[in-house]
């Protein structure tokens, strides 16, 4: 699969957001933070904001759901748009159970490990997903520093996939830029979260063509993709 860019709201102009989303006309999809202020310290959007930009932009919506108790809430998120759910592990309760339910209700499925979950338990998981996220930072805010000790993890999740010849989509998020997606791209990420890299850039554009090309010349280069 050729890389995908998801530029990252959070760094968006949260007052202008349907603007903010037709300044990324190359993206694959728009990336939408949710943040509750209990799984994580923060508070952003929920459901009725991303109802709203669902209507106001033609880019796929992939929700990120940073909040506790993801199986009451992540259906709504389908309900009101969004072609893409992702839940937290460390935070559902019945993570099986939930993938199906956002399946079955229409959107992709994706769930997210923090820096310090590891991938290896989750591994008979894997073929009730459509994408697994692999924090590259502690969630919560953007503009952080990658978490380079994430590599590894990144690597074994490509192995996980290959294995069992899944098409799962592997994304990253958190401080991915122009200096670290090449590094995620050949560890084996295929989709790539990024919000102050883009939003931060003069023409947000330019900076979603320019990240893509750097991924697509580390894909081609990577031994995980060398067989595609
Ligand atoms: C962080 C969010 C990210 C954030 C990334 O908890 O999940 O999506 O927007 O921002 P950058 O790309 O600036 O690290
Ligand atoms: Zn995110």
């Amino acid at each position: 699969m050729a890389a995908q860019i998801n530029p990252s709201i959070l760094s968006a102009d949260f007052a202008r957001l349907a603007d903010e989303a037709k300044a990324v006309d190359g993206a694959d999809w728009l990336h939408v933070d949710v943040m509750d202020n209990h799984f994580v310290p923060n508070l952003t959007l929920g459901v009725p904001v991303v109802e709203s930009l669902a209507r106001a932009t033609d880019t796929p919506l992939d929700c990120h759901l940073m909040i506790e108790a993801p199986d009451r809430w992540a259906p709504q998120y389908v309900e009101a748009g969004a072609a893409s759910v992702t839940f937290h592990v460390e935070a559902a309760a019945a993570p099986v159970r939930l993938a199906r339910e956002i399946r079955a209700k229409g959107a992709r499925a994706a769930m997210a490990l923090r820096p310090a979950t590891p991938v290896e338990p989750y591994e008979d998981l894997l073929p009730e997903l459509d994408m697994l996220l692999i924090m590259t930072v502690e969630p919560g805010f953007g503009g952080q520093a990658f978490l380079d000790i994430m590599l590894p993890k990144i690597r074994r999740t490509r192995e996980l996939i290959s294995k069992h010849g899944l098409e799962l989509w592997l994304q990253v998020d958190g401080g991915v830029s122009e200096s670290t997606i090449e590094r995620c791209a050949d560890a084996g990420a295929d989709v790539f979260v990024a919000g102050s890299a883009v939003y931060g850039a003069e023409d947000p554009s330019d900076a979603v063509r320019a990240l893509r090309a750097q991924a697509e010349g580390a894909t081609a280069k990577a031994s995980w993709a060398c067989d595609h």
